[in-house]
């Protein structure tokens, strides 16, 4: 009991003392600490531990006992010496990030790259996950470039040989394996104008430097196109010929010959992102890597959006050493995609349902793309649209010349309206003021609601 009192009494002193020092001060020896206190080595010892399990003090052996930094920096960690080892930044990932947080309750999240839960697969990939995971050595090592059986499917469908195939984890990952492995940093890489900004930040993140060739109703310029080549001797062009994101356009099939033509003449590589394939609204002409015997086409396909955004599965196509490349960019990052993901997406592919589940997701997308863009129209005019995509997600609403596509994103979000401001979708300055909106996010009953909100919050900004 003695010593108990004398040890609080003691501990009291050495915390008294403690708040009188600097941080990184040092306190007397433990000898003048027992000749001051009048206590012995034992009570002082203990103390000084209690003291450093509380984080006031910290000792180190042979060197003594300091006063310990201030606990809102000893929990949250200085980084600041990170400033000078990472040097200036090199790519900022803000819109995608943007893009990819979760909506609070209540809101329209038409800022979404993907389907919302009630347009999802969910109840097909329930049952396909759980037979993906009775299956015997399901935990086991895959090869790099995917199950045998998962590469035929997507062979299959993009009409190509299996052993083009590699099996990635969902495009995004492919994409920056691609602008990677098939243009040295610093190159220039030919990007739509305006474009997926995911593969905006990809191909920055690789070092290389977008050059934008602009777009029409109808697709990429042949013209601008063909300049572009001339001028940049860009080898790589990202292009979205089928339902770009986000302005819907796809390719004119006149276009489709001319672009290829050019791949031919300059020995270029065109990065086909097919990621709308399954969300055709008409019937779209295959994919231009259907008629590339050459190895011009790198294909990328995804399951993310027709499934379920946590499906992430999907797959490109390429040829010649351009295979060898990509296959080795990939393994590089992540060896392999796991094999519960593979066979669950193999389960969910050839199952009865799912042509049933894309034919209803189809008629669903119409309904919501038709009524958006009807409550727009009525509501901001005619002009608004340019023409209503026939597939994909996304309309890509025109707002007046004077209007600040960031401004009217805030005032729309303060009504619960989330939208992707158009300014982040172009390689250089934006042409023109746009908003990009998911159609598919909003239920056909809703769509005046959001229309009037989003004129609100255009008189507001
Ligand atoms: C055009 C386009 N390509 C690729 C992706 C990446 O999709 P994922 O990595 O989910 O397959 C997206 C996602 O929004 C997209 O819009």
């Amino acid at each position: 009991m003695k010593t108990d009192n004398s040890s609080s009494r003691i501990e009291q002193d050495l915390r008294r003392r403690a708040a009188a020092l600097a941080p990184g001060a040092a306190l007397p020896s433990v000898r003048a600490l027992m000749r001051d206190m009048g206590v012995g080595p034992a009570t002082v010892q203990r103390a000084l531990r209690q003291l450093a399990r509380e984080g006031v003090l910290e000792s180190f052996p042979g060197r003594g006992t300091f006063v310990a930094a201030p606990p809102a920096l000893a929990t949250g960690g200085d980084t600041l010496w990170q400033t000078l080892a990472l040097g200036p930044a090199r790519t900022g990932a803000a819109d995608l990030l943007a893009l990819s947080e979760l909506p609070p309750a209540g809101a329209f999240p038409l800022h979404a790259g993907y389907l919302p839960p009630e347009l999802r697969a969910t109840s097909l990939l329930d049952v396909a996950a759980a037979r993906a995971l009775r299956q015997p050595g399901v935990w086991d090592r895959v090869p790099a470039t995917g199950s045998a059986a998962l590469r035929r499917w997507f062979a299959i469908s993009i009409g190509c040989p299996e052993h083009e195939v590699i099996v990635c984890p969902g495009t995004q990952p492919a994409l920056a394996a691609a602008f990677q492995a098939l243009a040295a940093p610093a190159s220039p890489v030919l990007m739509e104008s305006p474009t997926y900004l995911g593969a905006l930040l990809a191909a920055r993140a690789a070092g290389l430097v977008p050059v934008p060739v602009p777009t029409d109703g109808d697709g990429v310029r042949p013209e601008p196109l063909a300049a572009a080549l001339r001028e940049s001797g860009a080898r790589l062009l990202y292009l979205q010929p089928t339902h770009a994101n986000p302005t819907g356009a796809s390719l004119a099939p006149a276009r489709r010959a001319a672009v290829m033509e050019l791949a031919r003449r300059h020995g270029l590589f065109i990065l086909e992102d097919d990621w709308a394939r399954d969300f055709s609204l008409a019937a779209a002409p295959p994919p231009l890597a259907a008629d590339d015997p050459h190895g011009h086409v790198i294909l990328l396909r995804s399951l993310t959006k027709c499934a379920a955004p946590g499906l992430r599965v999907g797959a490109l196509r390429a040829k010649g050493a351009a295979f060898e490349r990509l296959r080795a960019a990939r393994v590089a990052v992540d060896f392999f995609v796991p094999a519960p993901l593979q066979e669950t997406a193999l389960n969910l592919l050839t199952a009865p349902s799912w042509p049933r589940h894309l034919r209803r997701l189809q008629a669903a997308l119409r309904a919501r793309r038709d009524a958006l863009a009807a409550a727009l129209r009525q509501t901001l005019g005619e002009a608004c649209l340019d023409r209503l995509p026939t597939g994909g997600l996304h309309l890509w609403l025109r707002l007046p010349p004077e209007a600040d596509d960031e401004a009217v994103t805030r005032a729309a979000a303060r009504r619960q309206v989330l939208v992707s401001p158009g300014r982040a979708w172009f390689p250089a300055e934006p042409t023109e003021p746009r908003l990009r909106l998911s159609f598919a996010a909003v239920d056909p009953a809703d769509a005046p609601t959001v229309a009037d909100r989003i004129a609100e919050a255009l008189r507001e900004a």
